[in-house]
């Protein structure tokens, strides 16, 4: 089956062409067959690197030129989601009927809005949290949604991130009775069950273009499931290393997987003195720039240094709790095959395509707090080892699990080799993840009636599984909860949301933090400060995960938390009669010890030093004590909490900058964050006025402001630049240094 064959438009198949898609892979011309172009609800399961991708671009098209359709495209993750934007982007220059462009959008943040703007949008990528949110707000440009794909939909069975995806697709199918539903999976056990769920055909193969030799490493010997076997140099102590060097050598790059942030960065570290004697000049030259990059995105810090050393060596780590622009930075750098071994943990696990020729599975047992090790599933490991042999990079790929002895190499050949990926099963019926899809059930209109409420839940991939009766003994406790609590009321049979209850909703915040935000509104702790609200919005469900104290650093924070008793909104337990509740608390302080030293103005590498807080983690807790702060903000209107409202403004807006108050009137100054900010505001510039009045020769004196930054800021202010003056400044030496960092 030929590209120009099919029954798409012309266009679509010229674009195609072009990059080298001719001929179908078998799993396409599969779902072709079943009927995928002719409207026909589908999943898609086949392994990794099978082109599904190609099959939702071909129903996307189809409904946008020949339909007058929409699509909207989930993902369960930022950086997929920026993958598959950049792959659309390539249909923009074709026109619709009506003259205009097709246009491709994505969006993944702010999950208090309509987005209006999406409805101009033919094609939408975005993350199921994100859709969520727009089903939340009933954002009227979703009725219009004509086919959806729902991405690596495996997912479903994930506790976290599953539920949210069950339900936008559960919606979207209520919305819209006619929608297309097209589900990219990897291969699972029980197909069949979800294809009937989402009345859809299916397609199961087992093909994958480029051959994945997948085998178990003990002491330097590879035993690949087919038979071969290879053996390898040993240079390294670690025969992860040695498995990456033996790829380096033949011209590919490795991608090793590891079980801990800590073990990936051990790992980067000792496989760098290694690769670097392989690298050529251009590629060290290459490498030289990628780590200045690293440098100036953002504040300097230990990890910014370190990730900067390791990537001139060729190598780097990528996990969590990176900053995602240095994740961006490493993820371009390896495609573009400049770094060549990148260590991770399992945060590039689903659906990238990476230049990765052979990927290593360094530990098969994952360590979860609270649960201690357990062995990874199946599914795990397929898509982890799946992220080698991707068709656009490499025309062969290997998958290597490692082991100490030969029990363990016999034990991972059985149960991950030669296993069958496992059933998937929904998880949907917990209180707390049911509790906000219930108040949003009734929030947002669809369904007003208890009855209502269950067949909506009954429709759910839960419902299918398991039994209505236990998700409806959830849902009874959870409506007692939001009526008590006054989110809902009762109307003879009719059951509305209050308008407390609708703004949660659209809040995209557990009824459970609502709460908290509530009350705190209303509390009157004998001090109320900025840790107040700090410590509120740390004590609700939606920060999390909360950055708990490490063992020495304990008693400083219990000595904290004692010296700030009386700001608290709630009571502090006592230690040894409630010593779970004494210690999550400690966790909440320590969450809001770090939020306060960010609008004192500490600078991240002492943050990262004092509290031992990597910057994933840091810039997560930013955004979420800034989501949390709007919604205390809305909630203070809301409920006319004057004194609140300057409060809350104020400290959204700084937590946003990690600014002092004197700062803000500054920072809002594009080129400006808090570190610049401050040195403006030390050196005398201290308001907008005084910076309007100041000489840019003045400005250009100071340090980490460039002549081009010092222009921009002169522009923002209404300021004037004389042409000589600029002409001067040109000719400087520093200025690109200067002005390339972002700060
Ligand atoms: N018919 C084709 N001819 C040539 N290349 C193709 C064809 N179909 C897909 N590809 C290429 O194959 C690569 C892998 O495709 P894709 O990302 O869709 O895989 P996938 O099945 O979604 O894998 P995963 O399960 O890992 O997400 C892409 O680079 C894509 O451009
Ligand atoms: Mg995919």
């Amino acid at each position: 089956m030929k590209t120009s064959d099919l029954s798409i438009p012309e266009p679509v198949k010229q674009i195609l062409i072009k990059s080298g898609v001719v001929e179908l892979y078998p799993p396409q011309k599969e779902a072709i067959k079943a009927g995928a172009l002719e409207g026909r609800n589908l999943v898609l399961a086949s392994p990794t690197a099978s082109g599904k991708t190609l099959i939702a671009e071909f129903c996307a098209l189809k409904h946008v030129l020949e339909k007058n359709g929409k699509t909207i495209y989930l993902t369960p993750l930022r950086a997929l989601a920026s993958e598959k934007y950049e792959e659309f982007k390539k249909y923009t220059s074709i026109r619709k009927p009506d003259g205009k462009r097709v246009r491709i959008g994505i969006s993944t943040g702010d999950y208090d809005s309509t987005d209006q703007w999406l409805e101009r949008y033919d094609v939408i990528i975005t993350t199921n949290e994100k859709a969520d949110s727009l089903l939340r707000h009933r954002a009227k440009w979703m009725d219009e949604i004509s086919l959806v794909v729902a991405d690596e939909v495996h997912l479903l069975n994930d506790s976290e991130r599953g539920p949210t995806l069950e339900v936008v697709l559960a919606r979207l199918m209520q919305i819209n009775p006619d929608i297309q539903v097209l589900a990219l999976s990897a291969t699972i056990n029980n197909v069949e069950e979800l294809a009937e769920w989402l009345k859809a055909g299916y397609v199961t193969t087992e093909w994958r273009p480029i051959n994945l030799k997948e085998g178990v490493a003990l002491h330097e010997e590879i035993q690949f499931k087919d038979g071969d076997s290879k053996k390898i140099d040993r240079k390294s102590r670690n025969s992860s290393i040695n498995l990456a060097l033996n790829t380096i050598k033949s011209g590919g790059q490795a991608l090793i997987f590891a079980s801990t942030r800590r073990k990936a960065v051990t790992l980067a570290k000792n496989a760098a003195v290694e690769v670097e004697e392989i690298l050529s000049k251009p590629v060290k030259r290459a490498l030289k720039r990628d780590a200045d990059k690293i440098l100036a995105a953002g504040e300097r810090t230990r990890i910014s240094e370190m990730l900067a050393e390791l990537t001139i060596h060729g190598t780097a780590f990528h996990h969590a709790g990176l900053g995602s622009r240095h994740r961006r930075i490493i993820e371009d750098s390896f495609r573009h095959r400049k770094i060549k071994v990148l260590t991770a943990t399992p945060t590039l696990a689903f659906g990238v395509n990476l230049p990765a020729r052979t990927v290593v599975i360094q530990d098969y047992k994952r360590y979860e707090p609270g649960y201690g090790y357990y062995p990874i599933s199946v599914l795990e490991y397929k898509q982890m080892a799946g992220r080698a042999g991707r068709p656009k990079y490499d025309k062969v790929g290997e998958a290597i699990l490692t082991a100490r002895n030969s029990d363990e190499a016999d034990y991972l050949m059985e149960n991950y080799i030669l296993a069958k990926t496992e059933r998937i099963w929904s998880r949907l019926a917990v209180e707390r993840i049911l509790r906000s899809h219930v108040l949003a059930t009734i929030a947002a209109d669809f369904a007003h009636t208890e009855r209502g409420i269950y067949d909506f839940f009954g429709k759910t991939f839960y419902a299918y599984q398991y039994d209505i009766k236990t998700i409806k003994s959830v849902i009874t406790k959870i409506l007692k909860y939001l009526y008590d609590e006054q989110m809902i009321d009762v109307c003879r049979d009719n059951i509305y949301a209050t308008k407390f209850g609708k703004r949660a909703s659209e809040l995209y915040i557990d009824p459970v933090s609502a709460v908290i935000i509530r009350d705190g509104l209303r509390g009157e702790p004998a001090y109320l400060t900025d840790l107040s609200l700090l410590h509120m919005i740390a004590h609700t469900p939606d920060m999390a995960p909360k950055l708990r104290p490490y063992t020495r650093e304990l008693d400083q924070v219990e000595v904290f938390m004692e010296e700030h008793k009386e700001e608290l909104l709630v009571n502090v337990p006592d230690k040894w009669e409630d010593r779970m509740v004494y210690e999550e608390l400690l966790g909440e302080i320590k969450t809001a010890m770090v939020l306060k030293s960010w609008v004192e103005e500490m600078s991240e590498d002492e943050l990262i030093e004092r509290f031992r807080v990597q910057p994933g983690d840091l810039y997560r807790a930013i955004q979420n004590a800034k989501w949390l702060l709007h919604a205390t903000h809305q909630l203070a209107l809301l409920f006319d909490s004057k004194k609140m409202l300057p409060q809350t403004l104020k400290l959204m807006e700084q937590i946003e900058k990690g600014v002092k108050k004197e700062l803000l009137p500054i920072v809002k100054l594009e080129g400006v964050g808090r570190v610049r900010g401050r040195i403006l505001y030390n050196a005398g510039y201290k308001t907008i006025k005084r910076i309007k009045h100041a000489a840019i020769s003045d400005l250009v004196s100071l340090p980490l402001i460039g002549p081009r930054l010092a222009k921009k800021i002169k522009e923002q202010v209404g300021g004037f630049v004389k042409k000589e003056e600029w002409k001067k400044l040109e000719k400087g030496e520093e200025w690109e240094q200067k002005d390339l960092t972002q700060y």
